[in-house]
């Protein structure tokens, strides 16, 4: 469906769009990139720059293929500019007013066979689609950020998109050197909708005075073998950006207990507290700030990873038992999406089944919180002694 040289449109010139336009012209692609603001497209331009110098300075290029990718990004200042493209990948602002009005803006200009894409985190391509004259056409193709660096791309189909189309922009991005997984057009799709428990669990655990941030990072780096622990990595996403996307993933989900935001995330986004980038978070980043210590207790730090583990498996248990992604699929997305050490089933299968379910049962019991509900999945495996590997296949991966 798509020629190797075909153009790309990219529309919003962002974080994201910039490093899905560099990510495309790195492929070979001619790209066309547009946005409202024309500071941000100067910015896309410097960031380009200093990206390919880079690449080249460490020898990952050459000088003139760095040049050749650099002449082959061009910004247009009309959305009229975009007509030529094959595909565009939209990443504007998480808006579903602002992203319907451009897909009907779109449709407009390009030709019939053009494929729409929307790199949107949670709302939904039905939805984005109904904007549409030809929703067989509109697809999610959500990058991770940053796009240059983050191997996985999951592929979202709507009810409406027409299978070829979705298997072409597949094949495509497979060809930019990305890992794709293909997932239901639900809120959060894969990755967004699994992670949710291991800030959503580790923040309980804060506010239960359980433990505090930095006893919590270190119990899931150190007993887990995760490379950030919550508080540092919701820091680093930015507590607008994950408070925003635990809202909408719990409110499009018809307010599912299991992912109620915390107030404390909330104090923070509402007091601007973002985390890195505004100097303050869950931690203090400003000049001379001490970090906090945590409390290297080996029970209490092990307890703590158990307890989130087990909440992270449940909902990866529960996603496929609703076939939101095939097992391979959730597995890679969770290794390639957000660096888990390994997938969740395998782990599930690691710890054992009745173990996980025994700390879910012990806790929904504890609680009396639905939030803590084991999967019916999870009940099914255990009662007939299944799991999801044959052992043979453990540790090989
Ligand atoms: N930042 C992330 O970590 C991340 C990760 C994956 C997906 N996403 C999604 O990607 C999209 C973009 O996010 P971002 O972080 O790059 O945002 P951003 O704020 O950095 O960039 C959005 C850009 O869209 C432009 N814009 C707004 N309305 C426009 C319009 N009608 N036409 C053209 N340009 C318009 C803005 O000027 C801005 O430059 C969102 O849907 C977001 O949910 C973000």
């Amino acid at each position: 469906m798509f020629k190797s040289n075909c153009t790309i449109g990219i529309v919003g010139g962002g974080a994201m769009g910039a490093g899905i336009a560099q990510v495309a012209a790195i492929a070979g692609h001619t790209v066309f990139v547009y946005d409202v603001c024309e500071a941000t497209l100067q910015k896309a331009v410097a960031g380009w720059q200093n990206s390919l110098n880079k690449l080249a300075e460490k020898n990952k290029l050459s000088k003139q293929h760095a040049i050749e990718i650099l002449n082959r990004l061009l910004i247009k200042n009309n959305l009229a500019d975009l007509s030529e493209s094959q595909l565009i990948i939209e990443a504007v602002v998480e808006d579903i007013q602002v992203k319907q009005t451009l897909f009907t803006q779109l449709e407009k200009v390009v030709a019939p066979d053009c494929v729409l894409a929307s790199n949107t985190s949670s709302l939904s391509i039905a939805s984005i689609a109904s904007a549409c004259n030809n929703p067989q056409r509109v697809l999610g193709i959500h990058f991770f950020n940053p796009a240059i660096l983050m191997p996985l791309v999951e592929i979202i189909p709507g009810i409406a998109t027409d299978e070829n189309c979705w298997q072409a922009c597949r094949t495509l991005i497979n060809s930019w050197g990305k890992t794709t997984v293909i997932t239901k057009d639900t809120p959060g799709f894969i990755v967004n909708r699994i992670a949710r428990s291991y800030y959503g669990e580790s923040i309980r655990i804060y506010e239960e005075g359980i433990a505090d941030f930095a006893t919590i990072d270190w119990a899931l780096k150190t007993f887990g073998g995760f490379k950030m622990g919550p508080f540092e990595l919701m820091d680093f996403i930015g507590n607008d950006v994950n408070y925003k996307v635990t809202e909408t993933v719990w409110q499009q989900f018809f307010y599912e207990p299991r992912f109620k935001p915390s107030l404390t995330q909330k104090r923070l986004y509402e007091a601007h507290f973002f985390g890195r980038k505004s100097g303050r978070g869950y931690y203090n980043y400003q000049d001379n700030a001490a970090m906090p210590l945590p409390n290297k207790n080996e029970t209490l730090g092990k307890e703590i990873c158990n307890r989130v583990l087990c909440m992270l498996i449940n909902e990866a248990i529960d996603a496929y038992y609703l076939k939101l992604a095939t097992k391979e699929d959730l597995e890679i997305a969770m290794e390639k999406g957000v660096n888990y050490p390994k997938g969740l089933l395998m782990w599930a299968d690691e710890i054992g089944l009745p173990h996980v379910l025994h700390t879910l049962q012990s806790l929904y019991n504890d609680y009396g919180e639905d939030r803590y509900r084991p999967s019916i999945l999870l009940k099914r495996m255990v009662a007939a002694n299944q799991n999801f590997y044959e052992k043979s296949f453990w540790h090989k991966k």
